[in-house]
């Protein structure tokens, strides 16, 4: 039976998750974006409130809250700002999740409630400047020594690199292996050898810190193994399915704020001697985003459904992920469309929606990466 109804505690969550994105993020979220300035401080914030590690159990310092009222949550943390969504989903899906899927009582005892708390951030270190989306054929190296590792490589658009207290590093212990050689290291990021990089220039997320690091011989002891030597490469993808979930939902949110701009500057300007909402073409773009919201919105709620069941959700993750991100593109250039030359200046948030979008459709594993995703399920055959 599906029922499409939220409960009145996820009504509340949402409601509350609204108000905090419009009080706290709002009124910075502009100045952030022009100054390239990652919000520690409202990061600290955002976990101060529960929504950093909110899917993680209550026992480790989260929330324990489920699939969709996280995604609620996100898109509307999303709705305002992408880059301090980036914190939420970095930080609970991409580090948090795969510690608690994986981590030994001692790992998660050390890291979880830190990184739930906001005392902590974390960062996910999987891409290198020569390994995007064949993740498997990652260069950085671990070398067994005595009682530990020794980690050589470097990590490239690494999302918190230079805030990150623990960097969750990727990397191969047995080149003939392939993905059967990779390990997952927790690596705290002031071990000696471990540094890192801002990256500047970018078209949008420039509120978001983005990181390149390089671990040149940095040691750290067995304990910091999460999973099994090998298991390392099914560490990324767990961890991606729950990052391109949260992604996802953050773009439900960006397609939201764009509609929602769209509406109010259509009601507002006049043109023709009447609001521009009045005409049938302004009301066709509206539509449009309308329609893309709403499509995206349900694809993330059944993935974040079936993820809440327990049942396999990589292809219905990759299917919500793949249009929510695209969605969010188009809806942002279409409330750009409804602004008109107001629209390309940032007095008005949609220009900042398109440039944060942007990479949405690039990271956590590109569209096309997506859609490999998607044609291997269908097929059977490991196309690519
Ligand atoms: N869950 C569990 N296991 C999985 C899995 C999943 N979702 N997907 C694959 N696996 C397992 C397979 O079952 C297989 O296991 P066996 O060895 O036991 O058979 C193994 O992993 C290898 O799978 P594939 O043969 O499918 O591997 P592949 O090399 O063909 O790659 C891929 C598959 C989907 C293309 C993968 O490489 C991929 O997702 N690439 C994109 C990488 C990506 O998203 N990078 C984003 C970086 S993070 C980021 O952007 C965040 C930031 O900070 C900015």
């Amino acid at each position: 039976m599906i029922d499409f109804e939220l409960t009145d505690e996820q009504k509340l969550i949402r409601e509350t998750a609204r108000e905090f994105a419009e009080k706290e993020i709002l009124p910075r979220a502009r100045d952030n974006d022009r100054n390239e300035r990652f919000d520690l401080e409202l990061a600290r914030k955002m976990a101060a409130m529960g929504y950093v590690g909110a899917t993680i159990p209550e026992e480790y310092g989260g929330r324990g809250i489920d699939y969709l009222t996280y995604g609620l949550i996100v898109e509307e943390i999303g709705r305002v700002d992408s880059a301090m969504r980036t914190v939420i989903s970095v930080v609970t899906s991409l580090v948090g999740t795969p510690i608690y899927k994986w981590g030994t009582e001692q790992q998660k005892r050390e890291w979880l409630p830190k990184l739930c708390s906001g005392e902590a951030l974390g960062c996910f270190g999987l891409t290198e400047p020569n390994t995007g989306s064949d993740a498997a054929s990652l260069q950085t190296r671990a070398t067994k020594i005595d009682g530990g590792w020794r980690i050589t490589g470097q990590k490239m658009w690494i999302s918190l690199g230079n805030y990150a207290k623990v960097a969750l590093i990727f990397a191969q212990t047995d080149p003939e292996k392939r993905h059967k050689g990779i390990a997952a290291f927790l690596v705290p990021t002031d071990s000696p050898g471990f540094h890192s990089q801002p990256i500047h220039g970018k078209l949008g997320l420039r509120a978001s810190d983005t990181a390149e690091l390089s671990l040149d011989g940095v040691e750290v002891p067995d304990e910091a193994l999460l999973g099994r030597v090998g298991d390392g490469f099914k560490v990324a993808m767990t961890a991606l399915d729950a990052g391109r979930y949260s992604v996802a939902a953050g773009c439900v949110g960006i397609c939201q704020g764009s509609l929602d701009a769209a509406v109010k500057y259509a009601k507002e300007r006049i043109q023709f001697g009447r609001p521009i909402a009045s005409f049938q073409l302004v009301q066709e773009m509206l539509a449009d985003i309308k329609v893309e919201t709403e499509a995206a919105r349900g694809l993330v709620w059944r993935a974040g459904w079936l993820k809440d069941k327990g049942l396999p959700n990589t292809t219905e993750t990759s299917i919500a992920k793949l249009y929510a991100t695209e969605a969010a593109v188009r809806c942002a250039n279409l409330a750009i469309q409804v602004h008109g030359g107001s629209g390309y200046v940032d007095d008005y948030p949609v220009e900042r929606y398109l440039r944060d979008a942007r990479v949405t459709t690039l990271y956590e594993g590109t569209s096309q990466i997506q859609k490999m995703i998607i044609g291997r399920a269908l097929t059977g055959i490991n196309a690519l």
